[in-house]
């Protein structure tokens, strides 16, 4: 039976394109996606688990949900098993991050799906509608279903056809990362890093573009060290296709009209980069690169692998080779054991870059990471002051740049 689907996105590009990828496939079956919560026979949460933040916001959202199904949800009886609508599938960074531990915290959840498993929630979604699902707290996993195996995906699902926009598009160049910063989870959550082959990249742009597409973006968490021959993917892939060769080829996509990439790592930014920034005409001048911290105690801290020297050097390289090009970037304040001294390197940092504009976070501390083992030690108000600071210096070379 079609079922009407309502699927609420959080967190990053590459979520809005892996939730784009999960209606496609449910369309596809045939299912009805819907924009509004309300009269959903599912509710999916793609989710986020980069900052604590983030997770609160959809713990309390299943909180409202669960409130809303007992009080007054549907119930519907099938075959002796009572299912109550809507089901809730709990979906990506945060299904990965907790796992079957989702449905202890939350027993309202019905399913726990990781990135790598987004193609299960099709069969997932069938499995729950026919054979009935549980709102006890006793045998709570009975009829639960969690996929979190983290395999690599297969190919098909990029290919469903389906498009939120009508003009642009993301595609995946690569999932997970695996440079293991400090203070981040998505290694854990979303795996090693893992290249997509060209063929299937230009091949899924293609399609894109003959759909209507006319912008795209490459995602990837570090775009720049893409070179699938470095890893096992069938030998046509085996061949030497860095990232600057991959934007050449994109460029050569008739119909497509322009594109852009996100993110790059400083460290893995080759210079080569600018040029083909500087030469490709469909190419936009825009970079984002985090730097994170101006100060190279906490880089390192951070296992950032640069130095803010590095960092300044690549900027004015940037700039002296792609002219009028734009850059942005993210920074953290309040890593653990950023002092005063610290802090002072990133606001002259930010001073002295004038970026475009730059996202602030507030540090964080993430299961499983390796700074979770350091002290937190930053008291809340002194980042939110750091944060505020930041923010302001910012938002006044913002407005300055724009003028
Ligand atoms: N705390 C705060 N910010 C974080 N980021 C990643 N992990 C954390 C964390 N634990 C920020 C980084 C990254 C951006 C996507 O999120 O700045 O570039
Ligand atoms: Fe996280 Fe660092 Fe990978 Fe970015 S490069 S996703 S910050 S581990």
């Amino acid at each position: 039976m079609h079922k009407k689907v309502y699927l609420k996105n959080f967190g990053c590009q590459m979520n809005v394109r892996d939730s784009e990828v999960i209606c496609g496939l449910l369309k596809k079956e045939g299912h009805k996606i819907i924009e509004e919560p309300k009269n959903a026979d599912i509710v999916i949460l793609n989710t986020c688990s980069v900052r604590q933040h983030a997770e609160n916001k959809v713990w309390s959202e299943i909180g409202k949900l669960a409130k809303q199904r007992t009080k007054m949800g549907t119930t519907v009886k099938k075959c002796g098993q009572t299912i109550f609508l809507p089901i809730i599938g709990l979906v990506g960074c945060m299904a990965q991050n907790y796992k079957e531990r989702a449905f202890e915290r939350m027993p309202a959840v019905d399913f726990v799906v990781g990135p790598s498993d987004i193609e299960k929630i099709p069969q997932i979604i069938k499995k729950l509608s026919t054979s009935g699902h549980s709102l006890s707290t006793r045998n709570l996993l009975e009829r639960k279903i969690w996929e979190t195996d983290g395999s690599i995906r297969p190919e098909e699902v990029y290919f469903t056809g389906f498009y939120q926009d009508r003009e642009h598009v993301y595609i995946v160049i690569s999932e997970g990362c695996s440079n293991y910063c400090s203070y981040c989870i998505v290694p854990y959550v979303r795996g090693p890093l893992h290249d997509r082959g060209h063929k299937d990249i230009l091949k899924e742009i293609k399609m894109a573009v003959d759909n209507g597409i006319k912008r795209v973006t490459l995602l990837g968490q570090n775009v720049c060290a893409y070179n699938p021959g470095r890893r096992e993917r069938g030998a046509e892939c085996r061949k030497e296709v860095d990232f600057v060769r991959l934007l050449y080829m994109v460029n050569e996509i008739k119909e497509l009209e322009e594109f852009s990439f996100v993110t790059s790592h400083p460290k893995d930014t080759p210079v080569d980069l600018f040029r083909a920034m500087a030469e490709l005409k469909k190419l936009r001048k825009y970079l984002h690169l985090p730097v994170q911290s101006g100060s190279d105690r906490v880089l390192q801290l951070m296992n950032r692998g640069y130095s803010r020297e590095y960092y300044f050097d690549l900027v004015d390289k940037y700039r002296k080779i792609v002219k009028n090009g734009a850059l942005t970037t993210d920074i953290i304040v309040g890593f653990p054991g950023e002092n005063e001294d610290d802090f002072k390197d990133t606001y002259e940092l930010v001073k002295r870059i004038e970026f475009n504009a730059a996202f602030i976070f507030k540090y964080s501390p993430r299961p499983n990471t390796r700074a979770e083992g350091l002290k937190d030690d930053v008291p809340r108000e002194e980042k939110e002051r750091r944060h505020r600071v930041i923010l302001e210096l910012q938002k006044e070379i913002s407005k300055r740049k724009k003028c």
